[in-house]
């Protein structure tokens, strides 16, 4: 079933109600310290914008507030996505009365400092409805839409809900890995916590060619149940003896398993990467991914795709079909798991 986007209907003249997931890294000093999710939220803007749209305001949650909390506040981004967007943005707390703004592109506080966001409240979003009077809704924070809250689920009882641009890409390039892979198909789960990512190789046991398991999971003696997994076989150790990345063998073996293939799924990272001295293997893989032609690489969970960011920086040669914003999100729709923002948004027929 095909969602709905920005796309099927006419934006001329239109408002605009806006949902981002603008849940970006901050520092001490409320710099924002990765502006991915700023800068994948650029295409739908435009969109918008050049096809004429009135005004668009834009709803986000930022960090995990209990009531107001100034440095959860998404002024920061305002100012970052102005810079953007090269356009200027408004900045509003949430409305208690008509929207007054005379920007074209306005972005509200914090929805989570009202409770009524994670609360699922109809009333609400009900309520910023009233008082910014939008044509329809647009959802655009994919990074979200597998939680349950008023600005991804009840807004739905108001208003017809269209997919943005991100959302479209995102869902687009996870779907083919979950229904149409390629084959090689080859998923490489790293990270920590093995009950976030034994769902994961479970679902993908049938489908893939080849699971590859790296990381902290494979340091703590992950024991293999299929010849279609990989366990890596060496480690690098600090001096105590604590294994903080995978080994040269298992790099070279890894490296041997992609280079026939054509889909990738990458969850995880294979060693403790924040660290250059045990950043050998994910950057041996990363640069696999991003080099080699052909490959449909997807990227996905935060850690993994906040290291592929950063290296993107310093290495601007290299490209993936896709770095997900979604840690959770995409982790879920990797599953199958039913997301409610997904389910809200208009369906075509
Ligand atoms: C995320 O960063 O994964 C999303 O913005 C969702 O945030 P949450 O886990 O606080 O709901």
């Amino acid at each position: 079933m095909r969602l709905q986007t920005i796309r099927d209907i006419d934006v001329r003249n239109k408002v605009v109600l806006l949902r981002a997931d603008y849940n970006v890294p901050l520092d001490e000093e409320q710099n924002i310290t990765s502006d991915l999710r700023i800068v994948t939220s650029l295409p739908t803007l435009q969109y918008l914008l050049d096809n004429g749209a009135k005004k668009i305001v834009i709803i986000s949650h930022l960090g995990r507030p209990e009531g107001e909390d100034e440095k959860l506040s998404l002024r920061p981004v305002a100012a970052r996505l102005a810079q953007l967007l090269n356009e200027k943005v408004g900045f509003a707390p949430l409305p208690k009365a008509p929207l007054t703004n005379q920007e074209r592109v306005v972005l509200l506080e914090n929805l989570r400092f009202d409770a009524g966001e994670e609360q699922n409240s109809p009333e609400f979003i009900k309520n910023i409805i009233d008082q910014v009077a939008p044509d329809f809704y647009v959802q655009d924070g994919f990074a979200v839409i597998h939680r349950a809250h008023a600005s991804t689920d009840a807004v739905a009882k108001f208003l017809p809900v269209y997919a943005g641009l991100l959302i479209e890409n995102e869902v687009e390039k996870l779907s083919k890995v979950t229904e149409n892979p390629e084959h090689p198909f080859v998923v490489i789960i790293g990270g920590s916590k093995i009950e976030d990512k034994q769902p994961l190789i479970e679902k993908f046991l049938d489908t893939a060619d080849k699971i590859i398991v790296g990381g902290k999971i494979a340091a703590d003696g992950y024991e293999a149940t299929s010849d279609k997994i990989y366990v890596a076989e060496d480690f690098d150790e600090d001096l105590s003896g604590t294994k903080l990345d995978i080994g040269p063998l298992a790099t070279v073996k890894i490296a041997e398993i992609l280079k026939d293939a054509k889909t990738v799924v990458w969850n995880g990272l294979l060693g403790k990467a924040e660290d250059p001295a045990y950043a050998t293997s994910s950057t041996v893989v990363a640069e696999i991914l991003g080099e080699t032609e052909g490959i449909n690489a997807v990227i996905c969970g935060g850690d993994t795709t906040g290291f592929v960011t950063e290296l993107l920086t310093e290495h601007a040669n290299l490209s993936y079909s896709l770095i997900s914003t979604g840690g959770g999100a995409a982790l879920e729709f990797l599953l199958g798991q039913d997301l409610p923002g997904l389910k809200a948004i208009k369906k075509a027929n």
